[in-house]
């Protein structure tokens, strides 16, 4: 055979197809649901490939001969990586990489003892930005696309005994064709920003448990999906309810129902119940709130009581860390929320951290979750919208069990057209398969020709998000007024952001733009208006925090969007936040 033309590789503009196929998605996802992981986090080399030569080299089939007994000249070597840790984003550690946009290769070796016969071992990816491909001892084991969401890649063939080497390409270039595309308002950070581990599962594994109220509330309905054809019995336990139940499962799958006895998750009370699913030699644990969730006319219904949402939009955004979520981050965000007085928080505009909802479940915070289907998606694109429905069904996968979240949103200020409403609308499709028990939303655009909350998406929807500036973006309120007086929504709505820029420590009076004083207003007047509308179910400032974006660049943003109600220290807080407190809490904080 032919030796191998050593730079053939300069001429194939078709290297990355290869690694493409069959990229995990959700139907491979295994979610941890309380099984050991060995963490792969820490120390890795990391190696900047702004052009792809990684893929169009294969510098994964290098051995680590050092370069002292390289035959040939080589481009790529390892240990000349520089030394970063996981999990992080490449753009915070060091000035010549903040606005790097390209793939990157993150490398590291570690030591593996094999279980007993039949035992597979898993990857696993909290998430990273936007695609990942992995190779193991130089073997490719798959891939992931979509930069918010978690994935499992099965290495059992590839991992051996004693020592391995991992690497992970990371490629975070923006595209008219992902989800979201290159045209954002948040900052674009790349890398293994979330946890890297190992996890070891039986021959025959639960794919998925689940545990909820049925609608009426008086039961408990759990689920237990194998990954793999099996007839067999499981096992589902509530130990604090006195639940020790067989489950029987029938081609893989099999569910039971139980008299709910304990009590409601609400925001006064989150009580969660630790939940065990047995079935084969795999087990499955959760910390679980059972509450009933539903809307009537206009209202949300909680536990089958109207609940009107006080909150505000979080985006994961950190000025030392960019995307990572520390549990330090996530523990002070649900502070700042409480003391705001807040009961609810919009997780934009992509899927978050998984242990930002199990703390909302803790904390007794209500959750809007959504994919970052944002602005001018590619909607008459079929791989865009496949790419859109994984990371919608991986969100649900790996949160189905979490009380907190009451809503899926499926996208954000989309423009109306035959395109997006098919998109979105199967999005809302793909949502209610996989979750019968939540509500669907977007925050959606006016309807501008006849002034009205309207959207043909609605139909589609269970609350209609409405982001709206009023007094910022548009020079006064009345706009406002006249929109909610022109609308007759039959479904609630959620003002789903509404805000104005603020620089700190700026003090002005009057609608002095920027102005700490003008942001505090825009909620007084924001607030009298939407307290004195029935169809509206609650309201999600823009934002929590100032955080990084691209886009804005006066001099008071400087590459900060600065509607935050807290400065992007999350220390400092705006004289907006102690107003919009007051308003919480029934009373207006002095000025
Ligand atoms: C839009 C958008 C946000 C953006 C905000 C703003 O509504 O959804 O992502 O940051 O407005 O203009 O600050």
């Amino acid at each position: 055979m032919a030796a191998e033309d050593p730079f053939h590789h300069l001429h194939d503009e078709d290297y990355a197809r290869p690694y493409l196929k069959n990229l995990a998605g959700a139907g491979s996802l295994y979610p941890r649901g309380g099984r050991p992981v060995e963490p792969l986090d820490g120390e890795w080399r990391l190696t900047l490939d702004l052009f792809d030569e990684g893929l169009r080299q294969k510098w994964f089939a290098l051995d680590e001969t050092p370069p002292s007994q390289w035959a040939v000249p080589r481009d790529y070597e390892i240990e000349a990586g520089e030394t970063v840790p996981v999990p992080s984003c490449w753009n915070l550690l060091k000035p010549e990489w903040t606005y790097f946009e390209g793939a990157a290769w993150y490398t590291r070796s570690f030591d593996w003892a094999p279980g007993p016969p039949g035992e597979r071992v898993m990857l696993a990816l909290g998430a990273a930005n936007y695609l990942a491909l992995a190779f193991l001892n130089g073997m490719p084991v798959g891939g992931h696309q979509g930069g918010s969401t978690p994935f499992t890649l099965d290495v059992t063939a590839a991992i051996r005994p004693g020592r391995n080497r991992l690497q992970i390409m990371v490629e975070n270039r923006r595209s008219p064709f992902r989800v979201p595309m290159q045209h954002i308002d948040w900052f674009n950070y790349g890398g293994l920003y979330r946890e890297v581990a190992l996890m070891r599962l039986p021959a025959l594994a639960i794919r998925q448990a689940r545990a909820a109220l049925t609608g009426d509330g008086r039961m408990i309905l759990a689920r237990i999906e194998m990954d793999q054809p099996f007839d067999g019995t499981g096992a589902f336990r509530v130990p604090a309810l006195g639940i020790d139940l067989p489950v029987p499962i029938r081609q893989g799958s099999g569910e039971v129902q139980v008299a709910f006895t304990g009590t409601p998750w609400s925001p006064e009370n989150p009580v969660c119940y630790p939940v065990e699913f047995v079935a084969g030699a795999d087990r499955f644990t959760d910390r679980i709130g059972f509450r009933t969730l539903a809307t009537r006319g206009t209202d949300i219904l909680l536990n089958g009581r109207p609940v009107w949402l006080r909150g505000a939009c979080v985006h994961e955004d950190d000025r030392d860390f960019g995307k990572v979520s520390t549990p330090e981050d996530l523990r002070r965000r649900f502070r700042h929320l409480k003391a705001l007085g807040a009961n609810f928080a919009r997780l934009s505009h992509y899927p978050h951290h998984e242990d930002a909802a199990r703390l909302a479940d803790e904390e007794g915070i209500l959750l809007w979750a959504e994919v970052p289907v944002y602005w001018a998606i590619a909607f008459d694109n079929p791989a865009t919208l496949s790419d859109a429905e994984n990371q919608l069904g991986e969100l649900i996968a790996r949160d189905i069990n979490r009380a907190s979240i009451i809503l899926w949103g499926v996208g954000n200020e989309n423009a109306d057209t035959d395109a997006r409403l098919h998109f979105m609308a199967r999005l809302a499709a793909v949502a209610r398969a996989a979750d019968p028990t939540r509500l669907v939303g977007a925050a959606c655009l006016i309807n501008r020709e006849d002034f009205t909350i309207e959207d043909r998406l609605a139909a589609h929807l269970d609350v209609i998000g409405l982001n709206e500036y009023f007094g910022w973006y548009e020079p006064d309120f009345s706009g406002l007024e006249q929109l909610l007086a022109n609308s007759s929504p039959d479904k609630p709505v959620i003002i789903s952001e509404t805000g104005a820029d603020a620089l700190p420590g700026y003090r002005a009076a009057g609608r002095v733009l920027f102005s700490e004083d003008w942001q505090a207003e825009f909620y007084r007047q924001q607030w009298a208006r939407i307290v004195a509308t029935p169809y509206v179910a609650g309201i999600a400032a823009w934002l929590l925090y100032d955080f990084r974006t691209e886009r804005r660049q006066t001099g008071f943003q400087r590459g900060w969007n600065r509607k935050g109600l807290i400065a992007e220290d999350k220390e400092t807080r705006k004289l907006a936040f102690h107003v919009l407190a007051g308003l919480y809490r029934g009373r207006d904080e002095p000025s």
